[in-house]
């Protein structure tokens, strides 16, 4: 069994890593196993992050900090979010079931609007425990769907703030990129 790992700790260690700067792969490569320690433990999680939303899938900030913030995220049987980017380092942490994350290249410059062409490279089955990064701009388009009937409970971590941020949604077959913004988070 994993030796005891808060919250708490997780966010100094954040504190620390994201203060002493580099680049995105940097820091995600420093936190990822920190954030795998923690999502190892059930109860990582207060029992009102794990709840799914009334109308969808479920958003909580649990923690904002100035350089990250930590939401938790509740997928229910069926909830997805097609492909989609973050224009921000990321990590995934699944706490409870399992997410199919499946991942993009983007092959074209961006410089035509309303245009992509994005390849799938990877259609991944992560479990409890498990952890898969974002790195702008290079590597940061995902699709999430939850293929089970249970709900899948995530930890994410940002370097940026998403909601209400403009980014972009792939139609992957049309070739198309629209802007869209998360709304509010649940609980704030
Ligand atoms: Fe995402």
């Amino acid at each position: 069994m994993a030796s005891e790992y808060s919250l708490q700790s997780f966010i100094q260690d954040l504190d620390r890593i994201t203060g002493a700067g580099g680049s995105p792969a940097k820091i995600v490569a420093a936190a990822k196993p920190l954030l795998a320690k923690l999502v190892q433990q059930p109860d990582c999680l207060q029992a009102q992050y794990k709840q799914r939303g009334a109308t969808a899938y479920g958003r909580y900030m649990v923690h904002r900090a100035p350089r990250f913030n930590i939401t938790a995220i509740v997928w229910g049987p069926g909830d997805n979010a097609k492909a989609h980017n973050h224009d921000t380092w990321g990590l995934v942490g699944v706490v409870e079931n399992e997410i199919q994350e499946t991942r993009f290249r983007r092959r074209d410059d961006g410089s035509k609007a309303g245009y992509a062409d994005i390849e799938v490279t990877a259609v991944l089955k992560n479990t409890a425990g498990m952890v898969s990064c974002l790195i702008s701009p290079d590597d940061d388009i995902h699709e999430m769907n939850n293929v089970t009937k249970r709900d899948t409970v995530e930890i994410h971590v940002y370097g940026k703030d998403l909601a209400d941020m403009p980014r972009l949604r792939f139609d992957f077959e049309k070739k198309q990129a629209k802007i869209f913004a998360s709304p509010k988070y649940d609980n704030c």
